[in-house]
């Protein structure tokens, strides 16, 4: 036994082992000039491998080359079977991740041009181990032969580090290395100058607000109805009735007040938990309030004071914040283009709502109205935080549907005139936090949906012209609820 496992290591670097990873060089290579489409769920299974098993040839080969130089070079002498045993290991796991990256690939996974690259580079790496295999082979015959084999290791080396390097790229982005290295960053887009296009408001609060307070202050999710997605909110009433910022005056504006609150008090802002600001981001946040809070503030007109705080001890702040917010407006744009294929596909219109600063969509059925169904409804679900408005007014909507009208937490305004509603479904609408106004003319809402309508958070205008509604019980309705106005006529469209 101990015998045969001796005679190993003599088999990978002979004759046998060359041709037996030659042919599944070759294997692979008429495997890919062939491009199948493959599907099956077992060799998907072993794609899924490709992340583990990559890192062996990565770790193999390194140990494979550390081994090989420092006893040609440096004279150490190894057990005879290290190296041989190191080729194998290096060579098979090359293959397998080959074999489960080339599965991964085409079941369809990755597009674009990276995994061709990807690919090659392997096959590269693949090919010149084998060389380099065939070198060590024939290095006793010729000393020419033992100088390539140690050229074509590091060739190896440097083939596999580049290998990795794309397939880092293809998961993680291009500038995932260097990301947070600021000087690596810098000459591309420094985080603040004191040029004539950069502005206070802009490049240096905005960023501030957007990183710390926008995960709940956003048009998307306006906590305490306050938001700092544009400048002409920080100047609206949150539910408090405060002003978040008074012209000039910070210690009245409600923003800045909660900065500065002790942080174990609950109205400190950001709350307990989340990154609080830093002394220096309050400090310029009161001297921007101080200063007017004005939108276009040139850098280039700030006293040197203020302009050396800002490049010395606040530029690599801003550089991440930046980067940070760059990063969450690429996914908005990702938004927009899934969200213009879905229109296409579900034969929708489905368009930027101008009033909600951009980050909403209005969703309204196609001029002749496409036919409707769940299944329409249950595509655009994922997206129902992306809605203003919608109307799907003269559709097969019934009360069954409304059940995931639950969802739309920013919808303002429902059109659902018209539809198969017959009533018991409307309860659902008044889990929505921001409806104002709806419209159902023409449906089966009776008198049990108007007492309902006591309990919608913000409903404003109703419409109900051709429904089994009594006038008096409107009246009721009315006299109870605030700022609820009910029409009985037909009602907008859009
Ligand atoms: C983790 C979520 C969260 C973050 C982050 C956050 N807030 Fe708030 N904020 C709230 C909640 C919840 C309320 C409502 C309760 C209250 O008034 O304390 C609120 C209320 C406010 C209000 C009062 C609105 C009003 O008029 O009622 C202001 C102003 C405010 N936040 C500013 C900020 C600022 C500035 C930041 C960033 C430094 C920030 N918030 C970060 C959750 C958050």
């Amino acid at each position: 036994m101990k015998e045969w496992l001796n005679r190993i290591p003599g088999y990978v670097s002979g004759k046998w082992g060359i041709a037996f990873f030659a042919s599944t060089f070759l294997f692979i290579l008429f495997a890919w000039f062939k491009t199948p489409e493959i599907y099956s769920p077992y060799l998907l299974t072993i794609g899924r491998w490709h992340p583990l098993v990559l890192h062996f040839p990565l770790v193999l080969l390194s140990l494979l080359f550390l081994a090989d130089i420092s006893q040609t070079f440096f004279k150490i002498k190894w057990p005879s079977n290290l190296i041989p045993v190191l080729y194998f290991g290096t060579l098979l796991f090359t293959f397998f991740s080959i074999l489960s990256g080339y599965l991964l690939w085409s079941s369809g996974a990755y597009a674009g041009t990276l995994p061709d690259s990807h690919f090659k580079a392997a096959m590269f790496t693949y090919g010149i181990l084998i060389l380099s295999l065939l070198f060590f082979h024939f290095r006793k015959k010729n000393k020419f032969f033992s100088k390539l084999h140690v050229i074509s290791l590091l060739a190896a080396v440097f083939a596999v580090y580049y290998t990795g390097h794309i397939g880092g790229t293809m998961t993680h982005g291009t500038d995932f290395l260097t990301e947070y290295l600021p000087l690596m960053n810098q000459k591309n887009e420094p985080g603040i100058s004191e040029d004539s296009t950069q502005f206070l408001y802009e490049d240096v609060v905005f960023p501030i607000l957007e990183v710390k307070c926008a995960g709940c202050h956003s048009t998307i999710r306006a906590k305490g109805g306050f938001s700092v997605s544009s400048l002409n909110d920080l100047f609206k009433k949150g539910e408090s009735g405060k002003m978040a910022i008074v012209h000039s005056l910070p210690d009245s504006s409600e923003l800045f007040r909660r900065l500065i609150l002790p942080d174990t008090l609950n109205e400190h802002m950001p709350p307990r938990g989340k990154t609080p600001l830093e002394r220096k981001e309050i400090e310029i946040v009161k001297y921007w309030i101080q200063q007017g809070a004005k939108p276009k503030q040139a850098l280039a007109s700030l006293p040197d004071s203020i302009n050396n705080m800002l490049i010395l001890q606040l530029a690599a702040n801003l550089k991440t914040y930046k980067f940070d917010t760059k990063k969450s407006k690429l996914t908005a744009i990702q938004t927009e283009e899934e969200l213009k294929t879905l229109a296409f596909d579900l034969e929708l219109s489905i368009k930027k709502d101008s009033l909600s600063g951009g980050n909403l969509y209005l969703l309204s059925n196609l001029f002749p109205p496409s036919p409707f169904n769940t299944k329409k409804l249950l595509a655009l679900r994922p997206y129902f935080k992306y809605f203003s408005k919608i109307s799907l007014a003269s559709t097969s909507l019934d009360d069954a549907d409304l059940y995931y009208f639950s969802d739309l937490e920013n919808v303002r305004e429902l059109y659902l005139q018209k539809t198969k509603i017959k009533g018991q479904g409307l309860v659902y609408l008044r889990k929505l936090p921001n409806l104002q106004k709806l419209n159902i003319s023409f449906t089966g809402a009776d008198d049990q949906f108007l007492l309902d309508l006591l309990n919608y958070p913000s409903i404003k205008e109703v419409y109900l012209y051709g429904t089994q509604t009594n006038y008096a019980v409107i009246k009721a309705v009315e006299s109870h609820k605030k700022g609820l106005k009910i029409f009985t006529e037909e009602g907008p469209y859009f």
